[in-house]
């Protein structure tokens, strides 16, 4: 069993690639993006608060999102371990982190950044789209479906595109990433858990570089 971090900034990979960890390893992905989606879609307050954050491209509070993870990590079974997706994402969410896995008697094996370009991040945002049923992620052109429309994975027929996934807005995200974000990569190499993967390579190199690092633990 591995708990890991994806590091990276928006578009960098670590949706795709923690989802393939799911399928191979029977690790648990949690992923704070998806889980705010969720509560925003289920009608809750917390959800209708953090809608206009998220469209605009900011951060949401410490608060909200340490205890999104907070609930997970007490309650679910890490089957291959946790994947850590789009969390931490600030130096307060990380020492929450440490604190929250010490608590359940758990490691924190690794935090691998996912280094991209930014210029390669904006191609990949605007044409990404996921399944509507079971949330694989497709890319316009890098990465379609088998059949057009068709979730290779489920067979659904449903896709949905982000609202946050606009030039405008992703000019705001990578703004938090590298005032917010950023500084854990520092943080985590200072600890001695930070390991770093090409993450511009192509989708199987990624995952075999993934897998190295894993395996090494
Ligand atoms: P979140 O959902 O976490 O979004 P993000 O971090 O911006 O990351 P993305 O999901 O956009 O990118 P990804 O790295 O997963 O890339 P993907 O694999 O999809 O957060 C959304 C919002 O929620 C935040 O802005 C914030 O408001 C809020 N939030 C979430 N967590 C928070 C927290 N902890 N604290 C505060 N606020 C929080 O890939 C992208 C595209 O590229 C896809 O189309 C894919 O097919 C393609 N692709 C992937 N890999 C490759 C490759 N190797 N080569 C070519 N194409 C590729």
């Amino acid at each position: 069993m591995t708990n890991i971090i994806l590091l990276g900034p928006p578009g960098a990979g670590k949706g795709t690639q923690a989802k393939r960890l799911v399928d191979e390893r029977g690790m648990v992905q949690l992923s704070t993006g998806d889980m705010l989606r969720e509560a925003r879609t289920s009608g809750t307050d917390m959800g209708r608060k953090v809608a206009a954050v998220m469209d605009a491209g900011h951060l949401v509070t410490d608060d909200i999102v340490v205890g999104l993870i907070e609930e997970k990590l007490t309650t679910g079974a890490a089957a291959g371990g946790y994947i850590f997706d789009g969390f931490p994402r600030t130096l307060k969410q990380a020492d929450a982190l440490g604190a929250l896995m010490a608590r359940i008697g758990q490691p924190l094996d690794a935090v691998i950044e996912l280094r991209v370009d930014d210029e390669a991040l904006k191609q990949r945002i605007v044409g990404r789209y996921t399944c509507g049923t079971c949330g694989a992620v497709y890319h316009d052109t890098n990465h379609p479906p088998k059949v057009s429309g068709t979730c290779d994975s489920c067979g659904g027929t449903t896709m949905k595109r982000r609202a946050d996934d606009t030039e405008e807005a992703l000019r705001t995200r990578m703004l938090a990433y590298y005032r917010d974000t950023s500084p854990l990569i520092g943080y985590y190499y200072a600890k001695g858990q930070l390991s770093t993967v090409d993450g511009l390579a192509e989708m199987d190199a990624v995952a075999v570089a993934l897998a190295k690092v894993l395996d090494a633990k």
